[in-house]
């Protein structure tokens, strides 16, 4: 049996995927390898989450060593050192004055932890969230989740007490008047919802009016985070601070963890037993997330980002004058959607590209966007070859 044919038989046709027979037996740093030889050089980084390439030498030996040691024994039985030793890793990276951890073990779980966090200590219901945003699939999650509505049918009615707003200040405002609001939730670089950076001043904007009513801001930073965006938090292009931070995808260069994060005196109001998970901050993922962080602070890699992000950017809007089928280009640091005029034209791109050894993804509602989110480590002349694989398919 094929592992296409494997796959059909025995898993769920639940998972929507973008190829249909695109087979992988091995990654290093920002190539894949199929199962037929062939290498793939990886601008989609497993969705923004092998941000130090994959398989980093320095990641698989924290991880190594970590299961050679112990693998899991539930943080609720027993302490063990990655833990705590995490949670001070991101305090020294987090503009939260004392910040403190929760983890789980992806991002829609961060975000369970998150909403759930700001209900119980603000002992308001409401949350506002903001149209096209992407939060994840549990039904928490998913009921601030508006990027697709696809994601939501079959599945309500979703969780009360939930306010979609426009991203005008003026709808949040009056949102909070009408009701009891807990917290507010947005995406600092919309990601699921087509790169789309959210403007410095609305942020500020917001922050203020969470600051005046009592109402708390937690920052989705699950795609954006952990140096994605040339800064390790996307929010802090914007100059503000959030009450609380969301984490997943890149924090662990692939090992599932997610990170609820805030300040000490706000995670004082969650009671002993509000919240816990069995896997929550497994040893190892937690290894690999502490590993991760290391490697991005050695390597200067927020710097790197920033400049290789404006440098790809650049790139693309030369192509945009050349392309007409190109609308815009926009990203903040090596998160660069090119959004087309119909999705067509992307399905076709993607296909093109990884026909010729380039993995490129789509994303946004109607899925007309491209993303280019490589691994941090990425070298100018891989981001010169990829240019030139998709221009190569702009022609075609
Ligand atoms: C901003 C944001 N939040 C939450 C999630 C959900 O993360 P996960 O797929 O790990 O549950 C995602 C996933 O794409 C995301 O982009």
């Amino acid at each position: 049996m094929s592992m296409l044919e494997q796959f059909k038989e025995y898993t769920s046709p639940v998972l929507g995927r973008y190829f249909e027979d695109f087979e992988v037996a091995s990654g290093k740093g920002c190539y894949l390898y199929g199962t037929d030889g062939k290498e793939y050089l990886d601008f989609a980084s497993g969705i923004a989450t092998c941000s130090t390439g994959h398989c980093h030498p320095k990641v698989v030996k924290a991880a190594i060593e970590q299961t050679k040691k112990l693998i899991h024994t539930c943080i609720g039985i027993a302490l063990y050192e990655p833990y705590g030793s995490l949670g001070k890793e991101i305090r020294s990276i987090s503009p939260i004055p004392n910040s403190q951890i929760f983890a789980c073990q992806s991002g829609t779980e961060a975000v369970e932890s998150a909403l759930k966090l700001v209900k119980y200590a603000t002992k308001k219901p409401g949350i506002i969230a903001f149209e096209g945003s992407f939060h994840g699939r549990t039904l928490g999650a998913l009921s601030v989740t508006t990027s697709k509505m696809k994601y939501r049918d079959g599945y309500e009615p979703l969780l009360p007490e939930v306010y979609i707003s426009p991203l005008d200040l003026s709808s949040v405002e009056k949102i909070i008047k009408e009701h009891q609001i807990g917290g507010i939730i947005f995406e600092p670089v919309m990601g699921e919802g087509g790169y789309k950076v959210i403007s410095p001043i609305f942020l500020q904007g917001l922050r203020k009016l969470c600051d005046n009513n009592d109402v708390l801001l937690i920052a989705d930073e699950v795609q954006s985070g952990v140096g994605r965006c040339g800064k390790w938090f996307a929010f802090e292009h914007a100059g503000i601070v959030p009450d609380v931070i969301t984490l997943a995808k890149g924090i662990a260069s692939g090992f599932p963890l997610g990170l609820c994060v805030a300040g000490r005196e706000l995670m004082a109001k969650w009671s002993k037993g509000a919240h816990g998970s069995t896997f929550g901050g497994n040893p190892v993922s937690c290894s690999a997330a502490i590993a991760t962080i290391n490697v991005i602070k050695e390597k200067s890699l927020l710097e790197k980002t920033e400049k290789l992000g404006n440098y790809l950017i650049k790139q693309l809007k030369k192509l945009q004058k050349k392309y007409s089928q190109i609308k815009e280009v926009r990203g903040l640091g090596l998160m660069v959607g090119v959004d087309f005029c119909d999705n067509a034209i992307v399905k076709k791109i993607m296909n093109f590209c990884l026909e010729n050894g380039l993995v490129l993804i789509s994303t946004g509602g109607d899925g007309t966007v491209i993303r280019f989110v490589p691994p941090l480590i990425v070298k100018k002349p891989q981001i010169d070859k990829a240019l030139e694989i998709f221009e190569e398919a702009l022609t075609k």
